[in-house]
């Protein structure tokens, strides 16, 4: 399988390309620094320089044709307001456009929670991520590709447990990057999965069992 990937630096992008590649998958992706791309060259990733707030659709279109699918993990984080609305919506709609062009059907998009962390009143610029992450999951539900809004709930930098929760609505807790970054991966190999929103939290079932769980029965 081909990967492109959204957010290949981060976190959770890092991850989940380091497990495609294990499994012999190739993966390809955006990235903002020279520094940044070299390194991941040379570990086998054909990584462009790129930034997703001056890209074309047209352009990065050029770059994502041919993959199997785009996996979107890219996010602002404390950058700002404008940053979140140039990064986690616009790019996002960038993004959908590119997959339109190049006729890349599946897209999977990292959200959140629209209730996360909502009782703790973070003020107006938490507000608008949370805002903006619903604007590009319903953006992509329009799209007419096929998609998987997964919405994490907090994340954490511990090693994974390797079992989660994952359904369409579950109580938001907090989840490791790493159970996410492997719950993508998972749902990558799992195509019936397709066009649905799902939420993923701590859990105690097994990351492929937990994918299993959600596809629709025929
Ligand atoms: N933090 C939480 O608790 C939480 C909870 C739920 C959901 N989420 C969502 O989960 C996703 C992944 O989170 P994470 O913590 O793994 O993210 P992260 O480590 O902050 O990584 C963000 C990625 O986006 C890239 N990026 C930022 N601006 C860009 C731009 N203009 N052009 C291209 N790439 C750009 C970054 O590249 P650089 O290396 O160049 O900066 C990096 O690769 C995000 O969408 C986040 O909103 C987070």
């Amino acid at each position: 399988m081909k990967v492109f990937v959204i957010g290949l630096t981060g976190g959770v992008g890092s991850l989940a390309a380091r497990s495609l590649q294990e499994r012999g998958d190739s993966v390809s992706g955006l990235v903002r620094r020279a520094g940044q791309r070299d390194e991941l060259v040379a570990a086998g990733v054909d990584a462009t320089l790129g930034d997703l707030t001056t890209i074309t659709p047209a352009e990065l279109a050029g770059l994502v044709r041919g993959a199997d699918a785009i996996l979107f993990t890219a996010g602002a984080g404390g950058a700002g307001a404008e940053a979140t609305s140039a990064i986690d919506g616009a790019g996002v709609d960038t993004a959908i456009e590119a997959a339109q062009i190049a006729g890349v059907r599946r897209f999977l998009l990292v959200s959140v929670f629209p209730e996360a962390w909502r009782e703790r009143n973070l003020g107006p610029g938490f507000d608008h991520y949370i805002a903006v992450k619903k604007g590009a999951d319903v953006a992509l539900t329009r799209s007419g590709l096929d998609w998987v809004v997964l919405r994490p709930a907090v994340l954490l930098d511990e090693p994974g447990r390797g079992t989660v929760a994952l359904g369409q609505a579950q109580i938001h807790t907090e989840v490791t990057r790493r159970d996410v970054a492997d719950t993508l991966v998972a749902l990558l190999y799992e195509p019936r999965v397709n066009r649905q929103i799902l939420e993923l939290a701590r859990g105690g079932t097994p990351i492929d069992e937990a994918v299993a769980g959600v596809v629709p029965a025929r």
